[in-house]
């Protein structure tokens, strides 16, 4: 089945030149990138994305990671993919979560590793789920954003002008 799945290259693949090989990693999954920008993610932006880990003791050094305060670099990258299997196809290329137990070929095992301070650095973000995706590429992209008519589209009025906004 065709679908939608967010990837974030997080503030040490930029800081590290990484950009370059971590796409062509990724088209090696075949999927069409159909959403795709620079971002400086604030912390409302973080928090929301990470809200279902606010209680995780690794919650607080997430959102300066996020947000690039442990890189001194506040730029990530957000990416949307589309394809057959998207979530799974990018999950393979990705490697898992924790950077130690990924594969050495995947991107996670590649570049990723362990703060001392027990926090994954592990250069990409990639959706978990549909719902997940879903959830997630709402918060990053405007439907104009992305090529591709994901979701329900509905509109405001805002002085005049009709913005786009996902129902
Ligand atoms: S997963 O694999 O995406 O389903 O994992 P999830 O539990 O939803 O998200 C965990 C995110 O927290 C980051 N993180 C850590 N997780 C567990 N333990 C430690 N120590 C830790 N440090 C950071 C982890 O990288 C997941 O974020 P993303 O952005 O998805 O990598």
């Amino acid at each position: 089945m065709k679908e939608a799945t967010l990837v974030i290259i997080k503030p040490d693949g930029l800081k590290k030149s990484l950009t370059g090989n971590i796409l062509t990693r990724l088209s090696e999954t075949k999927l069409k990138i159909i959403g795709a920008k620079t971002v400086k993610v604030d912390k409302e932006l973080a928090y929301e994305h990470y809200q279902h880990l606010k209680d995780e003791r690794f919650f607080p050094e997430l959102i300066k990671y996020i947000t690039g305060e442990l890189h001194h670099d506040n730029r990530v990258m957000a990416l949307v993919y589309w394809g057959e299997d998207a979530i799974l196809k990018v999950r393979e290329v990705a490697g898992a979560t924790n950077p130690e137990e990924a594969e050495p070929i995947s991107i996670r095992g590649a570049y990723g590793r362990i703060l001392t301070i027990g926090l994954y650095e592990n250069v990409i973000h990639a959706s978990s789920s549909k719902e997940e995706a879903e959830r997630e590429i709402k918060l990053w992209f405007t439907p104009k954003e992305v090529v591709y008519e994901l979701y329900p589209i509905g509109e405001v009025e805002v002085e005049n002008y009709k913005l786009e906004v996902w129902k």
